[in-house]
């Protein structure tokens, strides 16, 4: 279960506080989706969750099955089974991609106990799940997302996915640049880790991505707290009406 309690955050070095008392709960075995309007601060829970340099936590915790990460480095957080998806947006000259999945998979196997994949092993189970995902083995012997196209990245991070098989996984499908294509791919790749074992939290703009995936509950977002929550219908509903009422509110 993750639990987040009264969390509030600030920039670093900043005065101004971007989440503001935000209280969540998602039981493993859930998927939740959290929506709001641009600047509401969903990407910076998504950064706070896995523990990214620049922001402070002023108040409040976040518990992942019952131990506070707060204190955690981001690699900790990770053995821990938190995953962000877009953690690596970022492109890595010089890393392939196989080599930088293949010691991210050992650190966290390490950490549950688990012995090293061999080079076969390892060679065995990417390959797999690459074809599952319609991923080219020479996309991954290029370095991390150097020139990847939008549906590349998204595809590669959904293999990332599969292949850590993370318990808590955190989506940010930032507000830009999802076309019909990559919008399928994170839709299959979240609804196909769906699992009793494993919380999932995903972050969208659009109502679109729901459609596919459809959350069993849906969190607004907005002034830094969670201002609503309901089941899936409420996405729709803010599809309908937009985030004005919460603006305003806020204001
Ligand atoms: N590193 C940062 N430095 C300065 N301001 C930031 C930083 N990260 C986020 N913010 C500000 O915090 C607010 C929330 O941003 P963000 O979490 O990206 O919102 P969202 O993902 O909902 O669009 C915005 O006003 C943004 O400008
Ligand atoms: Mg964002």
């Amino acid at each position: 279960m993750l639990e987040i309690r009264d969390l509030h955050v600030k920039v670093e070095g900043e005065e101004r506080e971007i989440l503001k008392g935000l209280s969540l709960k998602i039981p493993k075995g859930e998927v939740h989706a959290i929506m709001g309007p641009n600047g509401s601060g969903k990407s910076t829970l998504a950064y706070v969750l896995v523990g990214r340099d620049g922001y402070e936590v002023t108040k409040g915790d976040i518990l992942w099955n019952g131990e506070s990460v707060l204190e955690m480095e981001p690699e900790e957080r990770a053995a821990k089974g938190i995953f962000l998806a877009f953690q690596y947006p970022i492109e890595i000259p010089g890393v392939a991609g196989l080599t930088f999945m293949r010691s991210a998979l050992n650190a966290v196997r390490k950490t549950r106990g688990e012995a090293e994949l061999t080079t076969p092993e390892f060679m065995k189970l990417i390959k797999e799940k690459a074809h599952k995902l319609n991923i080219d083995m020479e996309m991954l012997k290029r370095p991390v997302n150097v020139g990847f196209s939008g549906g590349e990245k998204k595809r590669s991070e959904i293999l990332q996915m599969e292949v850590l098989e993370p318990s808590l996984c955190v989506m940010d499908e930032t507000d830009s640049g999802l076309d019909i294509d990559a919008l399928r791919i994170v839709a299959e790749g979240v609804n196909a880790m769906r699992s009793k074992d494993r919380a999932m939290l995903v972050i969208t703009h659009y109502q679109r991505l729901l459609n596919h995936i459809v959350p069993d509950r849906v969190h607004v977002l907005a002034d830094g707290r969670i201002r609503k929550s309901g089941g899936a219908n409420l996405a729709l509903e803010l599809e309908k009406s937009g985030y004005a009422e919460f603006q305003e509110e806020a204001a």
